[in-house]
């Protein structure tokens, strides 16, 4: 079955809002020390992009989990692929994801680095789809965009492993 990309977001829309979210954790983080820890594959791009315009001193980790299958929903399973390769205790975190859907991976992944007694969890996403949420209470401190309910790619975010080296974000018409 063939795909067709609509584009959502341009790319300068999405750096713009990267500058503005970089800016926000500049003024919060004054004085500080961040760890900003990247969730693979999907929140690489975002990661770096937002990391190179951050001016506190940071130390970049990155985490692989797995939520999804080939498909395009949540399993509501979340499995630990590759874990930090540093110590978070007493460090103050960011954990940066491409999109919160349902909210079980961040959900999970707060709950877990917790554990590691870091001084604090922060989560920012780049995309939001507020309408699929079932982990109610998971609250984003950091979000770029609200989006409805469609499954979108680029920027990192891969439909089938497709699409995440698309510059801007796209809806994918089936
Ligand atoms: P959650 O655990 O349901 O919140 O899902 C989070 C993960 O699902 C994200 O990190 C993505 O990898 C994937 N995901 C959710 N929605 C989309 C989408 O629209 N496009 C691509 N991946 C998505
Ligand atoms: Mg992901």
């Amino acid at each position: 079955m063939a795909e067709t990309i609509r584009v959502l977001l341009s790319e300068e829309e999405v750096l713009k809002k990267v500058e503005e979210i970089a800016q926000q954790i500049n003024r919060d983080y004054e004085g500080r020390e961040l760890t900003i820890i990247g969730i693979l594959k999907g929140a690489v791009f975002f990661t770096c992009e937002l990391a190179k315009r951050i001016t506190v001193p940071v130390t970049m980790d990155f985490m692989s989990v797995s939520s999804y299958g080939s498909g395009t929903e949540s399993s509501g399973k979340v499995k630990i692929i590759k874990d930090l390769d540093l110590p978070i205790e007493g460090k103050d975190v960011i954990i940066v994801e491409d999109i919160i859907d349902s909210g079980f991976t961040l959900s999970y992944l707060k709950e877990f680095l917790g554990q590691r007694n870091p001084n604090s969890v922060r989560l920012c996403t780049l995309l939001n789809k507020p309408e699929r949420r079932v982990k109610k209470e998971v609250t984003v401190d950091y979000e770029g965009f609200r989006i409805p309910d469609q499954f979108v790619v680029g920027c990192g975010l891969d439909y089938d492993q497709k699409y995440r080296n698309l510059p801007y974000i796209g809806v994918v018409e089936f």
